[in-house]
C-alpha cells in the first residue's frame, strides 16, 4: 500500500539528486537554532562543567538498559534536567560557520532538532511546555499556563505514561538544516540522527535511576498542532517519556 510513497523517498535519496543543493549554490546556510523573541525571560540550566560525574560499568549498561514504562511520583531536579539535556543535545562547540558540535552524532554536523519538553514535575519548574535552547543551555517557556498538560495529551496514544512521567522529550526536526546539506537525503537523514538522540536519553536515565520510554507512535498532526508547528518544516520526528524508577 506504501509501496509507492517508499519507493519516492527512496528515489529522492538517491545521491546523485544531491549535487543540486543549497549549500553547493553557495546560499546563506539556515540559523542552527530556531529564534526566540529578543525579550524572552530564559531560564538557565546549571552547567554541564559542575554535574555530577556518574561511574558506570559500560557492559552493565549495554546489559540493563531497557525501555521502563513506570514511574515514581518524585520529581527530577533541575540538575537532573539539565543533565538529561546536556547527553542528548549538549553543545560542546559552536565552530566559526555557526555549526554545533554536540554529545550526539549528527549527520554533516546539522544537528536540525529542537528539543520541545513537558514539564510536569521537575523541582522549581512551573509545569508546562518548554524549549530547550541548546547553545545557550537554557530553557525557553513556551506555555505554562493551565490546561497545557490536557492540551498536548492528544498528541499521545498511551496516556498513563504521559500522565505518570516526569518530563516529556518531543524532538522536532527543523527540515530545512538538513535540507541545505543533503538534499533528497535529508529526511533519512533525519530519521537516523533522532536514534542517537534518544539512544543517550535512555542511557543517562540509566545511570541516575531513572527510567524512560521511547515514543514512535504518537499523533503527528495533533502533537505538531499543539507545538505550534507547521508540520512540514518543523515537524515531530520522537518522543521520551522519562521519569524516577519506582
Ligand atoms: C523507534 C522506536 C519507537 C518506539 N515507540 C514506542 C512507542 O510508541 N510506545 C512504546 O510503548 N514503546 C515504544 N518503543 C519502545 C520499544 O517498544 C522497546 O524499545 C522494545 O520493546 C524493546 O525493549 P527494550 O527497550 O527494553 O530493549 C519504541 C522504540 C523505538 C526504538
Amino acid at each position: 500500500m506504501y509501496k509507492d510513497i517508499f519507493k519516492s523517498l527512496r528515489e529522492a535519496a538517491l545521491v546523485k539528486n544531491n549535487q543540486n543543493t543549497r549549500r553547493l549554490r553557495n546560499e546563506p546556510p539556515p540559523e542552527p537554532q530556531k529564534p526566540y523573541p529578543k525579550d524572552s525571560q530564559l531560564i538557565p540550566l546549571p552547567e554541564p562543567d559542575f554535574l555530577e560525574d556518574k561511574e558506570v560499568s559500560f557492559l552493565e549498561l549495554m546489559e540493563l538498559r531497557s525501555t521502563i514504562r513506570l514511574y515514581s511520583d518524585k520529581s527530577l531536579t533541575l540538575k537532573e534536567l539539565s543533565y538529561l539535556l546536556w547527553c542528548t543535545q549538549g553543545v560542546k562547540a559552536v565552530l566559526p560557520s555557526g555549526v554545533t558540535k554536540r554529545t550526539v552524532p549528527s549527520a554533516g554536523a546539522r544537528n536540525a532538532f529542537e528539543t520541545y519538553l513537558y514539564i510536569d514535575r521537575v523541582d522549581g519548574l512551573t509545569s508546562g511546555l518548554y524549549r530547550f535552547l541548546a547553545i545557550e543551555h537554557a530553557l525557553l517557556p513556551i506555555d505554562i499556563g493551565d490546561g497545557v498538560k490536557k492540551r498536548l495529551s492528544s498528541g499521545f496514544n498511551k496516556l498513563n505514561m504521559y500522565d505518570e512521567c516526569a518530563v516529556t522529550f518531543m524532538w522536532a526536526a527543523v527540515l530545512d538544516r538538513m535540507d541545505y546539506y543533503f538534499g533528497g537525503r535529508a529526511l533519512q537523514y533525519l530519521y537516523l540522527d533522532a536514534g542517537h538522540v534518544c539512544q543517550n536519553l535512555y542511557l543517562a536515565c540509566y545511570t541516575v535511576d531513572m527510567g524512560c520510554c521511547a515514543i514512535g507512535h504518537f499523533n503527528d498532526i495533533e502533537l505538531n498542532h499543539e507545538l505550534g508547528l507547521d508540520g512540514e518544516n518543523e515537524f515531530v520526528v520522537y518522543a521520551a517519556h522519562v521519569g524516577k524508577n519506582r
